[in-house]
């Protein structure tokens, strides 16, 4: 599952379309945990799509991951800055990739 700690164990090494993303990268292999609000961590989201499906606000598009172990597309963030925190996509995912910090 997605480490709750991330934005203190983690270090952030990049920006993907205006979100965060949290090491350690090292493409295709290991690709991190893209945003901050609505985390998802790249390395063990293998693709399910219940969170595209669920999400009220349309927070998630797909990207395209090709050459990574687990899934070649993965569930971005896209568009964080909508959350209303409802924590559908938490409940749904079926291995737990997604982290909402409602505060
Ligand atoms: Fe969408 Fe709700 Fe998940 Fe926020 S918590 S990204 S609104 S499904
Ligand atoms: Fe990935 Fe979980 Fe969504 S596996 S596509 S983050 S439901
Ligand atoms: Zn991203």
């Amino acid at each position: 599952a997605i480490d709750p700690q991330f934005h203190e164990n983690r270090e952030q090494v990049d920006e993907h379309e205006g979100h965060a993303v949290w090491g350690p990268v090292d493409e295709p292999e290991e690709l991190g945990i893209h945003g901050t609000h609505v985390a998802v961590d790249f390395d063990i989201c293998l693709a399910d799509g219940a969170c595209l499906e669920d999400c009220p606000v349309d927070v998630f598009e797909w990207v395209d991951t090709p050459g990574h172990p687990e899934s070649e597309r993965k569930a971005d963030p896209a568009n964080e800055a909508q959350c209303i925190d409802c924590m559908l996509c938490v409940d749904v995912c079926p291995v737990d990739a997604i982290d909402v910090d409602a505060g």
